[in-house]
């Protein structure tokens, strides 16, 4: 396994829109093995393959309860309810804006193995997968964003923690 990159928001990359994920060979175990272990070097809560330079629908969502989940061709089939809250992302460091989300989310993506699965997520991982399939569509939150944090804002809040 080994640490790739994570591009910032300059990079025109993050702009496109991924292709399908159609081979489920040993290059995808090996890319999907990289993201995890660059999400968890980051300290973030979910990386899509483009973070990574790789134009494939491919993301890692880890919101820490030890099980990182690898979703393949992702799909939002459902959502429920509303949140709003502070949302970052790891190629905007040290920005944060206020995204409305949907508070429940149902996700079919393939596995590994190009099995298809359900997940469902609520609250931080309802953001994330959210978050993180806008990424496959070129997608960033500050486009979401009703606005994004100033730096005083940003201190009263991480004052407050
Ligand atoms: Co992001």
């Amino acid at each position: 396994m080994a640490i790739r990159k994570i591009v910032t928001v300059e990079d025109p990359v993050l702009r496109k829109k991924s292709r399908p994920v159609v081979k489920f060979d040993e290059k995808l175990w090996m890319l999907l093995d990289d993201m995890k272990e660059t999400l968890k070097k980051a300290d973030g809560a979910g990386l899509a393959a483009v973070q990574v330079g790789i134009l494939r629908r491919a993301v890692i969502v880890d919101v820490g309860d030890g099980k990182p989940l690898e979703l393949i061709n992702p799909e939002i089939v459902e959502t429920s309810g509303e949140q709003e809250g502070q949302e970052g992302c790891l190629s905007l460091p040290g920005e944060w804006g206020v995204v409305c989300r949907p508070e429940f989310v149902k996700v079919r993506a393939q596995n590994r193995k190009g099995q298809w699965c359900l997940f469902k997520g609520e609250g931080l991982k309802a953001r994330c997968f959210c978050h993180e399939i806008d990424h496959l569509d070129g997608i960033i939150f500050t486009d979401r964003a009703k606005h994004m944090l100033t730096d005083e804002e940003l201190s009263r809040l991480n004052n407050n923690e």
